[in-house]
């Protein structure tokens, strides 16, 4: 009894020991040091402006833009009632005739139409826990609608709109998954000072007023705290950023419960401002209590009425770094290359953030940017302040007002739309409406790197989840086994799982990165590795849902691959 205890004891610590083994000497230098990445042009004519996107867990992403803009460069041979579009004059001037969302299948790099009944322009989205997206808000006669879309393989799915619809009208609305049960609240809108959730738990449930929202509105310039930057934090209160300001809102008592400071800085970071936001990677490490966001870019004061002038003035360079749980709140702040603003800012699987797309001079809003940001950076969180930013390979094509961007499960980064006009405007402007689907991709995907890339990552054994295949109930322990060729004993791996956002208007919500805490590693023969790996201990560190779960190699990413965390 008591030797064999022992002797589990001594196999736990053996697999411990390799476990850290392998983690040791995470700040050596990667091997792909100074390397910039590349551009993939994919498709000359998406037929829309993708100033909406998603990625879904079926590999697909989802974009749209606004029905309102007339003839898209996707004509349909039927409209959706299954009535024919002829050549007649009339037909092609209807709008009908005409796509205004696509669905992008990722393997074949082909796209199709979907249908939409309402105007979803400047609306706001997040995905249910079994992967629908639910999409809120919009314009006119969709500003108060609800559509769900529910993801397939088979190139069958389409938009559904739901009967109920909102409390209030959301147009610039931001939203957010919750915990626990399959809520989301959505926060603001033009002339819309109140949040609301969705679904609703009784048909009388009415939106709540957050005074807040007043309180950063800028009458002058179009609010500047538009498309509110929200973050889930980890103790599951809502962090809302506004303008300049920002507050956590604990949602059960709807209540204000802290005020942090004023950002440092002159200038606003929202629409129209349209900065951007992150909440940096969660770590195991501290139960993933330490929950920090970042704010970068955004334009200067009286940005909006210049721009109406056609005098456009430079945009921000600072970056603000926030610790948001514990009590001591301070802006830690650094300074981008450039000024810039309307950039996305994303996770990449390494835990670093890329910030793409943009411009240097203006504001958002039509024909209210000049000097596009051609270079995306990369932003390094753990790298001593000063050191973080690198500048990366430029491209050709600017992506400024309504272009969006997001990442795919190869590790690439897609980048689509750019229109700084109410319609389709292809001839004697500054900045054309832009079409060309693009993939920037990043230095890790290089092939001198190929034999680092941890690849054929399966989802082996799964203790306690719900019924469905690759479903991890909180807090389990699951099995993963991948291919590692090349592993030099100083260089770390590390895995990680990514919700992966909605983004439009240079804010990607629901955007989430926790680096998972690795049990035991082993190595089997002809370089396989078996990895057990414990799921996050709540909703309230991550929503039910789907993630992308990757390993990194010293830096270097393998493909990832689904998962689904739910209440067992
Ligand atoms: C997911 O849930 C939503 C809302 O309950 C539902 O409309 C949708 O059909 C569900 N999707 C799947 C894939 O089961
Ligand atoms: C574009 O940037 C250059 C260099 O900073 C600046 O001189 C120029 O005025 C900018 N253009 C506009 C239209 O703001
Ligand atoms: C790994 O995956 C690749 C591509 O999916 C496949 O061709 C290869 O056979 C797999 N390797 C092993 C050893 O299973």
């Amino acid at each position: 009894m008591f030797l064999s205890c022992i002797k589990t004891m001594n196999i736990i610590i053996l697999f411990f020991l390799f476990c850290v083994g392998l983690s040791h000497g995470a700040n050596q230098k990667t091997p792909f040091h100074g390397r910039k990445g590349q551009w993939q042009l994919l498709l000359k004519n998406t037929g829309v402006v993708g100033m909406h996107m998603a990625l879904t867990y079926k590999n697909t992403v989802i974009m749209f833009d606004q029905t309102g803009a007339g003839q898209s460069r996707y004509k349909l041979r039927k409209r959706f009632d299954g009535t024919m579009c002829s050549t007649s004059r009339n037909d092609l001037i209807d709008s009908t005739c005409y796509a205004h969302s696509i669905e992008y299948d990722i393997s074949s790099n082909r796209i199709r139409p979907l249908r939409l009944d309402t105007d979803p322009w400047c609306s706001s989205g997040s995905f249910l826990s079994n992967g629908t997206l639910l999409q809120i808000g919009g314009y006119h006669q969709g500003a108060k609608r609800v559509r769900f879309y529910r993801p397939c393989g088979n190139h069958q799915c389409d938009w559904k709109q739901s009967k109920k619809s909102l409390s209030d009208e959301r147009w610039y609305a931001s939203s957010q998954i919750l915990p626990g049960h399959d809520r989301v609240v959505v926060v603001g809108g033009r002339r819309t000072f109140t949040y609301e959730f969705v679904p609703k738990i009784s048909p009388n449930e009415k939106s709540f007023e957050l005074p807040f929202l007043h309180q950063t509105n800028d009458r002058n310039s179009e609010g500047n705290n538009l498309y509110p930057f929200t973050h889930l934090s980890s103790d599951g209160n809502l962090f809302v950023f506004a303008n300049r300001d920002s507050i956590l809102l604990n949602l059960r008592r709807n209540k204000v419960i802290k005020t942090f400071p004023r950002i440092p800085g002159k200038g606003s970071r929202n629409y129209p401002s349209s900065g951007s936001s992150v909440l940096l990677p969660l770590d195991h490490k501290d139960k993933f209590q330490k929950v920090e966001v970042m704010v970068c870019g955004g334009s200067s004061t009286g940005a909006l009425k210049a721009a109406r002038r056609k005098r456009f003035i430079e945009g921000l360079r600072s970056c603000g770094r926030m610790v948001i749980t514990g009590n001591k709140h301070t802006w830690e702040m650094d300074y981008m290359p450039k000024p810039r603003f309307l950039q996305d800012m994303l996770i990449l699987p390494t835990g670093n953030i890329l910030i793409i797309n943009g411009a240097k001079h203006g504001c958002a809003g039509y024909d209210n940017a000049r000097n596009a940001s051609l270079e995306p950076y990369l932003y390094s969180p753990n790298k001593r302040l000063g050191k973080r930013f690198r500048v990366l390979k430029e491209t050709k094509i600017a992506r400024m007002y309504h272009s969006s961007a997001t990442l795919l499960p190869d590790g690439r980064v897609l980048v689509a739309g750019g229109n700084p006009h109410g319609r389709y405007t292809f001839h004697n402007v500054a900045y054309p409406t832009e079409l060309r689907l693009q993939a920037f991709v990043p230095h890790y995907m290089e092939k001198r790197y190929h034999t680092w890339r941890p690849s054929n990552l399966t989802i082996e054994h799964v203790s306690g989840g719900g019924g469905d295949n690759h479903a991890i109930g909180y807090g389990k322990e699951f099995s993963v086994r991948f291919l590692l060729r090349k592993r030099e004993n100083d260089h770390e791996v590390k895995f990680s799982v990514y919700s992966p956002p909605f983004t439009t208007h240079a804010f990607g919500m629901n955007q989430r990165m926790l680096n998972l805490r690795c049990k035991r590693m082993v190595r089997r023969s002809e370089g396989w590795v078996d990895a057990v790996l414990e799921a996050p201990p709540s909703s309230f560190v991550a929503p039910s849902g789907y993630y992308l779960l990757t390993v990194v190699n010293g830096g270097i990413p393998s493909m990832s691959r689904w998962i689904q965390f739910v209440h067992a």
